[in-house]
């Protein structure tokens, strides 16, 4: 078995609050293994390429637990496809290279769905990656949770509740549109605990006037105000049928022209999908008549310091991380799993979106207590 001596270590894709704790996680345990040492790489994929370099000592890591973001800084920035001086290039040789200059013996990437297929990239090339699953969305496959996921909850949750004041003041609907990405769980999760009347994931097409007849219902029974929490990946049935169509035209192009041409087709659907929550809100007034007004709570779903519970999570899956890397155990990303946790191999993580299944518990105690799925 090698000896490990220097572990590399990067945060990217979108932050979220734990990722410090994670770094703290792998930086102390590394730290307490005699000899090894932690290098850290700034802004993701963009620092190995670019060999922008942060020792990790004891210094650095001291008082971070509870700091939202990640002091070594993150980027989207893709290995394959990075924007140097304003051109795409292709950075993974770069990368190798740096690996080695830097005499790493095993390389931490801390991330989401993207982060995975570009450490399978890497490990193609014979880097030795083991990675930890992060991102508010929690949709990466395989594991329970992802390190982000039950700050995100709290702060949206916290965000419904405060939302219910102006909704039974005012009579009115009021809509929080969730992040989530193509994913419903924070949605799911902050809707339940919330105690959202309607609650709209990507998992679960709604039709409108379904919607609004929950709605009406409530008015009709003495409760003349609603809460509806929509991911800002839901979508109308007509309009996910569209988008399934148009992901269809693109998987089966039969040429590069018509590959293009799909991908514009679903350019334009995003786009159009971006004003969907505003259209929702005023088809909502048409149909119920009651005032309907909507919050985006964007990013401050990724803000401030992590809950305990992502604390707890990103120290037990950062040091379980140094222990595989000691062990030689590589291409695997440390998923959590109940109290413990368990290396899980990337190939069968990247690529893959861990979406709510339709009859999922969570559902079904939504439904028990009347929440409104728009089905
Ligand atoms: O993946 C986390 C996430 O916050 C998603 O919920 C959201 O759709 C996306 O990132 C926003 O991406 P960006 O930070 O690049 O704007």
């Amino acid at each position: 078995m090698k000896k490990i001596r220097r572990i590399g270590i990067i945060t990217a894709g979108g932050d979220s609050p734990g990722l410090n704790a994670a770094i703290r996680g792998v930086g102390k345990a590394a730290l307490s293994e005699p000899g090894m040492e932690v290098i850290a790489f700034r802004d993701g994929f963009r620092g190995l390429a670019e060999n922008l370099r942060l020792r990790m000592d004891k210094r650095a890591l001291a008082g971070i637990l509870t700091v939202g973001g990640t002091i070594i800084g993150t980027s989207r920035d893709k290995p394959h496809r990075m924007e140097i001086n304003g051109e795409m290039r292709d950075m993974t040789d770069a990368i190798v290279r740096n690996y080695k200059q830097n005499k790493l013996d095993a390389l931490v990437c801390i991330g989401g769905g993207g982060t995975h297929k570009n450490a399978l990239r890497l490990i193609e090339r014979g880097l030795n990656i083991v990675t930890l699953p992060k991102t508010i969305d929690n949709d990466v496959a395989l594991t329970d949770s992802t390190i982000g996921f039950d700050t995100a909850l709290d702060i949206a949750t916290d965000a419904i509740d405060r939302l219910h004041s102006t909704a039974h003041s005012h009579h009115r609907i009021i809509i929080a549109e969730i992040m989530g990405h193509r994913a419903g769980w924070l949605s799911l999760g902050a809707g339940i605990a919330g105690g959202a009347d309607v609650i709209l994931i990507p998992e679960i097409p709604y039709d409108i006037k379904k919607v609004a007849a929950a709605i009406r219902r409530r008015s009709q029974q003495g409760t003349n105000f609603s809460i509806v929490a929509v991911a800002e990946g839901a979508m109308t049935v007509e309009d996910a049928a569209e988008f399934a169509a148009a992901e269809r035209r693109k998987k089966s192009a039969p040429s590069s022209e018509a590959k293009k041409r799909a991908k514009t087709e679903l350019a334009a659907l995003e786009a159009r999908h971006a004003g969907s929550t505003w259209r929702l809100a005023k088809q909502l007034e048409e149909h119920t008549h009651l005032e309907a007004r909507v919050t985006i709570l964007g990013y401050v779903q990724r803000g401030g310091t992590p809950s305990s519970g992502d604390r707890l999570l990103a120290t037990r899956l950062g040091t379980k991380c140094v222990e595989l890397i000691r062990e030689n155990v590589f291409g695997v990303m440390v998923a959590a799993r109940g109290e413990g946790t368990k290396p899980v191999p990337i190939a069968e993580v990247a690529g893959k979106l861990k979406t709510v299944p339709p009859d999922h518990q969570w559902i079904e105690s939504a439904r028990r207590v009347g929440t409104c799925f728009g089905n």
